[in-house]
Order: C-alpha cells, then structure tokens, then sequence
C-alpha cells in the first residue's frame, strides 16, 4: 500500500544575494586596521611604521578608486552616487512600511562612503607632502616643496585627522542605526559578501564576477603609484 498522504512542502530556503565582491571588502577592513594603526603610530611617535602605514592606504585608494570604474555593480561609483532627488526619496522611504534594504549603498549612505574616501584621500595627500618643525619627520614627496609648503601640509595633516575621525563616527553610527532601530544588519554582509534575497532590492542573483584581469590590473596600478612615491623622490 503506497502512502498517499503528501506532506506540505517545506518553504524553499530563501537564496542568498551576493552584494560585496571580495576586494571591497578587503579594502574596507584593510582600511579600518591601517586608519588605526596610522593613528596609533601617530601618538607613539613611530614614523616609520606610520610612512608604511600611511603608504599602504595610499595604494589601498588606487585601487578603491579604480574599481569604482572597473569592479562589479555594487562597488561602481555611477550606480551609487545620486543627486539629491534620489537621496531626498530614499530618506522619505526610510520609515515606511514597505521599506526595503538597498542593494550596495543606499543614496544617503553613498554620501557618507564618498565622504570618507575623499577625507582619507586628502589626509595622505597631506600626509605625503607634509613636515613637521624641525624636519626630521618628513613624507616621501616633501622634497618636491618649499619648507613652508611642507610645514603647512604637516599641520593641516594633523588637523585633518579630526574631520576624519567625524566621519567616522557618523559613519559607525549610521551603522547602528540600522541594526538598532531599523533591525538591518549591514555588519554580516561587509563580512561575507552575501545577505538573504528576499530583504533586499535587487537581482536575486546578485553582483555578476568581474574577470580576474581587471582585479589584477587595479594591483598593478596601486603597487606601481606607491612604488613611484617611494622611489622617485630618492633619485632626485
Ligand atoms: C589615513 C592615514 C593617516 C592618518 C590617520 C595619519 C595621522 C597622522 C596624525 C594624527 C599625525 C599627527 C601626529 C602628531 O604630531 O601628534 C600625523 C603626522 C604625520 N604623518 Fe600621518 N597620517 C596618515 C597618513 C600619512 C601618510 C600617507 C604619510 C606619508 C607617507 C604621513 C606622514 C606623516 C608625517 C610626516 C607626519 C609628521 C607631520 C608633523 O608632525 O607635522 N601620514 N599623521
Ligand atoms: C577606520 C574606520 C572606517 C573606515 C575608514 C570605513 C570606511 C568605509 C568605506 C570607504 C565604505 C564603503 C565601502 C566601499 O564601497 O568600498 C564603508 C562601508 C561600510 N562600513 Fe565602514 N569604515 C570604517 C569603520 C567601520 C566599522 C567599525 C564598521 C562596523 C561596525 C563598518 C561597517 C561598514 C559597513 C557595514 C559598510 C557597508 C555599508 C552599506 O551597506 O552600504 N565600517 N566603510
């Protein structure tokens, strides 16, 4: 005798989407550790780990700044950076009902990722040209400037680290607004790419892979600008 009765099918496992490709990620916590140690080694007052530090960001933003044009959807600069009619629409949704998690940065979001990026790219900008008093403590491109260039560099270096530091918190804080408050965790999926399909926009598929070529030309690129900093200013 066959058992006619037909379980209820249990619900298909909702899919995961894959948002984050690894490089952005990798930048981000490489990003995260570097921006600390910077600033550890500020304070201590050891300048040749800061220099190494600091030059490993550097390279870090080439790339980040590369694969804004190059990488997958999710990290492309055109997809994320909106005017403020889609940044004042996004707020607008953010407490409704039928509000959904975005896929990648959502339009307010973008404008505190676009911030830091450019608040880091000013603060070793700054940090490469800069000098202190006595001029012991110099960045590699400080030979290229007047000493009083470099003294001011120096100083707005040290200043810029608190604009920094701003961000920074708004930007933690944002994050904790949405895992409190709104009970979106953005912490799991900056970890490991993926995060549930059906709570958030998007392709189910999520991002589509990027050739290994092009991952391999941003390397290029970063290695070939710090290496250029590092090794120009000593065949002068
Ligand atoms: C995000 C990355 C960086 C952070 C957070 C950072 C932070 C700081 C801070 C807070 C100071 C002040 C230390 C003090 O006098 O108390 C400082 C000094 C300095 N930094 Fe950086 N820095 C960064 C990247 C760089 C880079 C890339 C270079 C160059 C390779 C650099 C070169 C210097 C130099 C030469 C000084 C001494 C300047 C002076 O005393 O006037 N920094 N940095
Ligand atoms: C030095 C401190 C930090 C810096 C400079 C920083 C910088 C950034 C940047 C540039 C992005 C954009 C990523 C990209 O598109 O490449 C980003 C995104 C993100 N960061 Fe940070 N971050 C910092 C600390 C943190 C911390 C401590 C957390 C966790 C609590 C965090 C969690 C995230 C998350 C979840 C995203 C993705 C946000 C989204 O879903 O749109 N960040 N961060």
């Amino acid at each position: 005798m066959t058992d006619e009765t037909v379980a209820p099918a249990s619900p298909a496992p909702t899919p995961n989407q894959k948002v984050w490709d690894a490089p952005v990620r990798l930048v981000h916590w490489l990003l995260v550790f570097l921006v600390a140690l910077s600033w550890w080694t500020a304070e201590e007052g050891d300048m040749q780990l800061h220099y190494w530090s600091g030059l490993t960001i550097v390279g870090l933003l080439v790339f980040r700044v590369y694969w804004g044009f190059a990488g997958p959807e999710t990290a492309r600069f055109s997809r994320f950076v909106k005017g403020p009619g889609a940044v004042l629409s996004y707020a607008s949704k953010l407490f409704k009902p039928d509000y959904r998690a975005s896929f990648g940065h959502n339009p307010l979001g973008a404008l505190s990722v676009v911030a830091i990026l450019l608040a880091l790219i000013a603060q070793v900008g700054l940090g490469l040209f800069a000098s202190d008093t006595d001029g012991l403590e110099s960045g590699p491109l400080s030979p290229y400037v007047s000493y009083e260039f470099a003294k001011d560099a120096g100083d707005l270096h040290e200043d810029a680290f608190n604009i920094l530091l701003i961000l920074i918190g708004l930007h933690i804080a944002a994050i904790v607004f949405y895992l409190v408050i709104k009970r979106i965790n953005l912490i799991g999926p900056m970890i490991t790419g993926s995060r549930k399909a059906e709570s958030v926009e998007g392709p189910a598929s999520g991002i589509a892979p990027v050739p290994l070529w092009r991952f391999l030309i941003g390397v290029a690129l970063a290695a070939l600008v710090v290496f250029l900093i590092v090794w120009v200013p000593t065949t002068r």
